[in-house]
């Protein structure tokens, strides 16, 4: 969703850190973008464009400005309609504060009242303006006091940053429920809404926790509550490098990131797996063992393909660890009146961390007493920290809108988690080796599916132009239907639906005829016999077939009228291969109908709003 930079330093020009803060946030998703900065004589110079930053650059190329301190921000529209007016930085009405904002003030109806009562009057539709005139009216020659009383009134999410021309070497950045990291540079500091957009300036970084604020100034920063008591932070280390936010040579970032899930699988399982023992340790459930162990229920919690994760992850935990498992849909969970046991597990799944939903129901499932875990990508997000214990996937930045890499590591790592709980209830030493072999050999299993590329390719391009597709799956590649369907449906805007496979016969199958393609994932497990018949069902009604299947089986081939192989594994363990040619075969009808294939319409990277 919306993205924010701040920088400030002595003397040099901050513009083009800004601008190239902003790319680097560019796939949150957003629909307008600008930036401010104090300039040389004292004035607060704006520059804002409704669209993408390639219109923001070429605004600033005509009409410059410059200065060593500044805000950025790229928007994606909550409070009123994509436009330059309601696009941030906005200002105060003296034109002296200007302030970014991610996230949504809840009472601001309230608050723009009492403030037009006082004379204010607004130009944008944005809560955003209303918190930069609160802050103006609080404001008697200190920024961080009058953020302070500013936000003592404000209801809801936040992460700001804030500048104030009477205060030229001065940057505020606070947050309530949305992110903001500090980033430490050899001469300037830096705020930011994902460590992405100042990763190539430092990797020094500081987190700021809910209800935090930070000042930075040339000489340095500062961090307080919000409610003026000092705290002090540790700086971490991102780990990340400067490869990760390039394309390093692929057309897009979502191609880049399928073609890395050789690596980024085997990162997950990195250290975490015992050959010998054929168990798995998982260093962030170690204090969490026993009560795993002991759970008479876990529930997963998540949104989107974490979601599809989760529902894989209940039949990996319930076959291999033998513990009864419920899967739910975040936003579902936190308005439900859900029951909750003592001893209970909940088990949140996100990628971004950030998640609004995900963290509502997970503070949920906290305040009646379940124990949560987190399996989360991103490094220092809130869910990550606001878990009781967790599991990072170490995927490394995802930047494709379409989630790729991110599942199947979250799947490895669900593999991990089950082995870990099977080993300490049903399965035996040398069945837990076997595993532990079936994992190992996944990296490179899906080497050899990302070698079949070009075949893959051919049969995306040459379906490109249907309309609607069904999905078909059963047992564990069940849901690897429902992922390949939302896949293909958010980047290409084709329609899809999946369905378990035995589903088809209670209405779905009314759609098939020879303009509706039926993606069927077939490996040889214990279903496979079953979904010979359902195709038998497709073909009857003059359907085509593209068919998942395993290496070396000639009666799917027969059936189907395209078919990719995949090397075969353990059940549990196929989805991690079976989602690799959906995923490609989603890019690839996307690139050939013109797609942006990273940047979806409509859609962002990480949901922060409800
Ligand atoms: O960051 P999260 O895993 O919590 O995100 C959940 C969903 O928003 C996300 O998976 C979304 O469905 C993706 N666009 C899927 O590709």
């Amino acid at each position: 969703m919306c993205g924010i930079i701040g920088c400030v330093t002595r003397s040099r020009d901050i513009v083009p850190v800004l601008i190239e803060g902003l790319k680097r946030v560019e796939y949150r998703g957003y629909d307008s973008a600008g930036i401010a900065a104090i300039e040389r004589g004292g004035e607060l110079g704006i520059r804002k464009v409704e669209g993408k930053i390639d219109k923001l650059v070429a605004l600033v190329d005509e009409h410059p400005i410059e200065g060593p301190t500044g805000v950025g921000h790229t928007r994606w529209a909550t409070h009123g309609v994509p436009s330059e007016l309601n696009a941030h930085p906005q200002t105060d009405a003296t034109g002296k504060i200007a302030l970014v904002h991610n996230g949504i003030v809840e009472n601001y109806n309230a608050l723009r009242r009492s403030l037009e009562a006082k004379g204010y009057a607004f130009r944008s539709e944005t809560d955003t303006e209303v918190l930069a005139n609160l802050i103006s009216e609080n404001y008697d020659g200190n920024l961080e006091a009058a953020v302070q009383a500013a936000f003592a009134g404000v209801q809801g999410a936040y992460g700001i940053a804030v500048i104030c021309a009477d205060e030229p070497g001065k940057l505020v950045g606070a947050r309530n429920g949305s992110p903001l990291v500090v980033g430490i540079g050899a001469d300037a500091y830096y705020v930011a809404s994902d460590v992405a957009a100042l990763v190539r300036h430092t990797r020094d970084v500081v987190y700021l926790d809910d209800l935090e604020m930070v000042v930075a100034t040339p000489d340095g920063f500062s961090t307080t509550t919000l409610e003026n008591e000092d705290i002090t932070k540790d700086i971490e280390k991102v780990t990340w490098n400067i490869d990760m936010i390039e394309k390093n040579g692929f057309p897009h970032f979502m191609l880049k990131e399928i073609f890395e899930q050789e690596r980024t699988v085997q990162d997950a399982m990195r250290g975490r797996l015992i050959a010998a023992a054929g168990d798995a340790i998982l260093g962030g459930l170690r204090d969490h063992r026993r009560a795993l162990q002991n759970a008479e229920r876990i529930i997963i919690i998540a949104c989107g393909t974490s979601w599809h994760s989760a529902l894989i992850g209940e039949y990996m935990i319930e076959d291999l660890g033998r513990i009864s498992v419920e899967v739910e849909y975040a936003s579902e969970f936190r308005y439900r009146n859900p029951v909750i046991n003592p001893g209970d597990i909940a088990i949140v799944i996100s990628q971004s961390g950030e998640t609004l939903d995900t963290l509502a129901a997970m503070t949920e499932a906290q305040r009646r007493g379940a124990t949560v875990i987190g399996i989360v990508n991103v490094v220092g997000s809130t869910i990550a920290r606001q878990s009781d214990g967790g599991v990072y996937t170490h995927a490394g930045l995802e930047i494709g809108v379409a989630s790729t890499k991110a599942f199947t590591s979250q799947l490895t790592v669900l593999a991990a988690m089950a082995l870990m709980l099977g080993r300490s209830r049903d399965i035996s030493v040398t069945e837990g080796r076997q595993i532990v072999r079936a994992m190992e050999a996944i990296p490179g299993q899906i080497a050899e599916i990302l070698s079949r590329h070009e075949s893959i390719k051919d049969i995306g391009t040459r379906y490109a132009r249907h309309t609607n597709f069904l999905y078909l799956g059963r047992g564990y590649n069940f849901p690897v239907a429902l992922e390949g369907a939302l896949k293909l449906k958010e980047i290409s805007y084709i329609h899809a639906e999946g369905y378990p496979a035995a589903e088809m016969k209670h209405g779905p199958i009314a759609l098939i005829d020879e303009r509706m393609p039926v993606v069927v994932i077939a490996p040889q497990d214990a279903f496979y016999e079953k979904i010979l018949s359902n195709m038998q069902e497709v073909k009857a009604r003059g359907g085509r077939i593209i068919a998942i299947t395993s290496e070396g089986d000639d009666q799917v081939e027969k059936m189907a009228d395209d078919v990719i192989e995949i090397p075969r594994t353990l059940p549990h363990l196929t989805p991690i291969l079976s989602v690799i040619p959906l995923q490609l075969l989603a890019y690839h009808m996307a690139v050939e109908r013109d797609c942006h294939v990273d940047q979806p319409r409509n859609l962002a990277k990480s949901v922060t709003v409800e």
